[in-house]
């Protein structure tokens, strides 16, 4: 059964929605519409009875439950029933993890750290749907390149594990330089405005997607009131 995803003509493009349990990346430019669609995607679930969870890490939950406030979906009722869960792990990266963190002879990385709190409060709660802002945190707990690629890796390993359906946010602007989470998600979407003449154009892309039959051109996006909307014709 495919997990629908609440963003309004999206699901028609990947036949019925996302597979369950996988982890897809959500790629695009600043104000491109990343935390609309994991928004949307955990108000879906909710109203579906699925609980879902929203990791930020490098922002205040407390902005984006104001940001959000702006659209018709009414976050704020699906946060108040405990429906959608707020968790900020910001604070660790910056006070305490320079690198590697030496705990008693047992070094844990900053990621393993996410994963960690992550996991226990997907268990606790009951956790469905997971989304996750955003990825490029992840990367400044490592030393050179090779070791943040392994690092992520191996995030990337313990979130299939955990069976949620996870969306990774991920600040991408240069939409031709792929970096390794984009090999290792099941599925890539990427976000795109751009200016066309003197306006600004949104589309979505649906890069890859394993084990469904879609299109890879970019399709017309509008971002209204009620949130992110997907059309089937093309930019
Ligand atoms: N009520 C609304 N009606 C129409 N468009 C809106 C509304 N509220 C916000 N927007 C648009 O949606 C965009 C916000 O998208 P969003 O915050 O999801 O982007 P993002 O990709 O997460 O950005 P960032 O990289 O900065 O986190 C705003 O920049 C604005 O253009
Ligand atoms: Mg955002």
């Amino acid at each position: 059964m495919r997990i629908r995803t609440g963003v309004l003509g999206f699901d028609d493009l990947v036949q019925g929605g996302l597979v369950g349990g996988r982890v897809y990346i959500i790629a695009g430019p600043p104000g491109s519409g990343k935390t609309t669609f994991g928004i949307q995607f955990l108000i879906q679930g909710a109203k579906e009875g699925e609980r879902g969870l929203y990791v930020t890490l490098t922002e205040d939950p407390k902005n984006i439950l104001q940001d959000m406030s702006s659209f018709s979906f009414n976050l704020k009722k699906y946060a108040l029933a405990g429906m959608v869960l707020f968790v900020d792990m910001g604070p660790l990266s910056i006070q305490d993890f320079g690198g590697l963190k030496d705990r008693s002879g047992i070094k844990e990385t900053y990621a393993e750290e996410v994963f960690k709190k992550i996991s226990a409060i997907v268990r606790a709660k009951g956790i469905k749907r997971l989304v996750i802002d955003s990825v490029i945190t992840l990367k400044f707990g490592s030393g050179n390149e090779e070791e943040q690629n392994r690092e992520i890796a191996r995030f990337f390993r313990s979130l299939k594990d955990l069976k949620t359906t996870t969306l990774i946010l991920s600040e991408m602007t240069d939409l031709t330089n792929y970096s390794p989470e984009h090999y290792l998600a099941h599925g890539v979407i990427f976000l795109h405005n751009f200016m066309n003449g003197n306006n600004m154009t949104r589309a979505l892309q649906i890069i890859k997607m394993r084990g469904t039959r879609h299109d890879c051109d970019m399709h017309r996006m509008e971002i209204t009131s009620e949130g992110i909307r997907v059309y089937p014709t093309k930019v």
